[in-house]
């Protein structure tokens, strides 16, 4: 094939490709055209690109340069027309974006296992009538010890199992001035009793403080959720039966639940509260009447009132619920455990 007639067939394809793009309607029929002249397959690009073999080798380059300018001027077209059409890359919208395809979804995290506890326990105790209270971590020996008939030479006060504040000198910890980290929430108890008169349902969900060394079941830090019902007339039977009711909505109906005699300061008589988990008897907490000594301390008359109080570990609740076997996996920060929940 000779120069002229290649350039000529060039220039008659370039001027159908051109007026099809220009006059074309739509999207299609863009598309149809582009199918038509540039399309990998059938297009005439295609058989152009044949018909330079059978150029002579020295108008090769001649036809060759011909041939880019054929190539970017059908580009050009295309893309004007596209643009045209409100298409395309002028439209700031590229062409191979798939806006069906999912999204990729931000890190926003989710609340951690024990929170998630802390909610649904107050929602379970919300709907028998408790209403969430708080007091500060960091507590003075009145509100932790003293309010709660817990003597100053009672054993709970040891500075080995305590975490005291920085105090002038170490004999000093465990006495009257000396600020703590609370190992109870009982503590609640007494703030809320001396700022309301009765009757008083609250519960305190927070956290808890005691230098054990941690293992499958102890942590340094841990959470209690305490209970108080101060009335008149209120009797161990209304304890049990809040416990009872808590237990069943919070781990199943067919929950086994034992109340075990036993002795604190704040409560006559004590409990120890045991939920049965695999077969065995586990404590989750202490309970009781509210002892006639609190009452004084917080300036309500125990003969005209009484009460009961309540203590159960968080963590214990929520492995028990969710089956979990280490409480350090609570607060290891392993993301793929904490996923789970
Ligand atoms: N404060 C007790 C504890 O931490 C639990 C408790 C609370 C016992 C209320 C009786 C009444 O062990």
């Amino acid at each position: 094939m000779s120069l002229d007639k290649f350039i000529s067939t060039l220039d008659q394809l370039e001027k159908d490709a051109l007026d099809s793009f220009e006059s074309a309607a739509d999207a299609d029929a863009v598309e149809e055209t582009r199918v038509r002249f540039l399309g990998a397959k059938k297009g005439a690009l295609k058989d152009v690109q044949k018909m330079m073999g059978g150029i002579d080798p020295s108008d090769r380059k001649a036809a060759g340069m011909r041939l880019n300018a054929f190539k970017t001027k059908l580009q050009e077209s295309f893309e004007a027309s596209q643009s045209r059409l409100g298409g395309g890359e002028a439209s700031g919208i590229d062409p191979t974006f798939d806006a069906t395809l999912p999204g990729i979804r931000p890190n926003v995290g989710h609340i951690h296992p024990i929170t998630q506890t802390i909610n649904h326990l107050m929602e379970i105790m919300g709907r028998m009538g408790f209403e969430a209270a708080e007091g500060p971590e960091v507590e003075d020996p009145w509100h932790n010890f003293v309010a709660l008939n817990i003597p100053e030479d009672h054993p709970a006060r040891d500075p080995l199992d305590n975490f005291y504040l920085a105090t002038a000198s170490a004999t000093q910890a465990g006495s009257e001035g000396s600020q703590l980290l609370r190992s109870q929430t009982s503590t609640v108890q007494i703030r809320v009793m001396e700022q309301h008169q009765p009757p008083i349902r609250v519960i305190s969900l927070g956290r808890v403080y005691r230098p054990d060394a941690p293992d499958a079941t102890h942590y340094p830090m841990f959470h209690q959720m305490e209970g108080l019902y101060v009335d008149k007339h209120v009797t161990m039977a209304n304890l049990k039966t809040v416990l009872r009711v808590f237990a069943t909505n919070y781990l199943g109906g067919d929950v086994q639940i034992r109340f075990r005699p036993s002795f604190f300061p704040f409560t006559e008589p004590s409990v120890e509260v045991d939920f049965l988990w695999n077969d065995t008897w586990i404590e989750f907490g202490g309970a009781g009447m509210v002892d006639p000594a609190v009452f004084e301390a917080v300036g309500y008359d125990p003969e005209k009132v009484s009460g009961f109080a309540f203590g159960l570990g968080v963590e214990r609740l929520c492995m028990r619920r969710h089956g979990i076997t280490d409480i350090r996996d609570l607060y290891s920060g392993d993301l793929r455990f904490l996923r789970q929940f």
